[in-house]
């Protein structure tokens, strides 16, 4: 049986598992998915265990993304921009990288929301990882303009610049926000804190479409504060579902349906 792992640091509350079981059994593929648990200087040696006894394929999360991105030997376009990895696919003897999470948002927003980005004037908060891995995605949807703005606005400039060949990007500080957004983005890690980046009301119209990569059991801190500035909110349960389904792709060739296993997993976090 083929057999893929997510690697990580804390691992145990990985929801990895159960999708990809899902996604498995719903396409008839033969495969395992475990978590491997692996200690914080110990990535490249279990990754290198793993793939000696003939795994082929690995999901990366925290703290491990960094790292991957330097032990894969080959690294698709979205991976090397991004900076980060979090799939890998073992392939006679080499390790391909990828990175998922911007498309599993693109298509979370797109498909799943019903939100077009085409054209539209689009709002990134934060310039750390998770921003960077959404870029490429998002500006390959053409976008209007794609505004990052950061905390440290030094950080935002330096992505701006970065990702200024591949689309309308620019970036701001929060005082010089101007007019509302279509979508909204928040790639911070404010919410894990309960706090809220500092969002003039003007971003919000009655279509914005405000989402965090964050999820929980309820709406985030962001989430509430643009549901009372009129917008509509998502949060990330979906681009987690989405990723899922581009690696699992990726690795299998079939492509999983994923409203089901949105649907249950949403119901376990309720
Ligand atoms: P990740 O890989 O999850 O993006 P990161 O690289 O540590 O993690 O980046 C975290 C992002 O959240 C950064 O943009 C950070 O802003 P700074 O660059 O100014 O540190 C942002 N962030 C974290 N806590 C925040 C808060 N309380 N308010 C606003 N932004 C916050």
């Amino acid at each position: 049986m083929d057999e893929y792992v997510v690697i990580g640091n804390p691992i145990a509350h990985s929801k990895s598992p159960d999708i990809h079981a899902r996604f498995a059994a719903q396409t008839g593929q033969s495969m395992s998915y475990e978590r491997l648990l692996v200690p914080l200087h110990g990535f490249k040696a279990a990754v290198q265990v793993f793939q000696r006894r003939g795994g082929r394929g690995a999901n990366i999360t925290v703290p491990f993304k960094l790292e991957a991105h330097a032990l894969a030997d080959q690294l698709t376009e979205r991976a090397r921009l991004a900076g980060a990895v979090n799939t890998f696919k073992f392939e006679e003897g080499c390790i391909l990288g990828d990175n998922t999470d911007g498309a599993g948002l693109v298509t979370d927003i797109m498909v799943n929301a019903g939100q077009a980005l085409q054209g539209r004037r689009i709002l990134l908060l934060g310039a750390g990882g998770a921003s960077r891995g959404a870029l490429l995605p998002l500006l390959q949807q053409r976008p209007a303009e794609l505004v990052v703005v950061n905390r440290t606005a030094s950080r935002a400039e330096e992505l701006a610049t970065q990702f200024a060949a591949y689309g309308p990007v620019r970036s701001t500080t929060f005082a010089g926000l101007e007019g509302a957004f279509d979508v909204i983005v928040n790639a911070t890690s404010a919410s894990l804190s309960d706090d809220l980046p500092p969002l003039p009301p003007s971003v919000y119209g009655s279509e914005t479409l405000a989402y965090d990569m964050m999820y929980g059991r309820g709406p985030t801190v962001f989430m509430q504060s643009a549901q009372q500035h009129g917008a509509h909110v998502r949060d990330g349960l979906g681009m987690l579902v989405e990723q899922a389904a581009e690696a699992f792709q990726w690795w299998r060739g079939v492509r999983p349906a994923t409203a089901e296993v949105f649907a249950s997993l949403r119901q376990q976090l309720s």
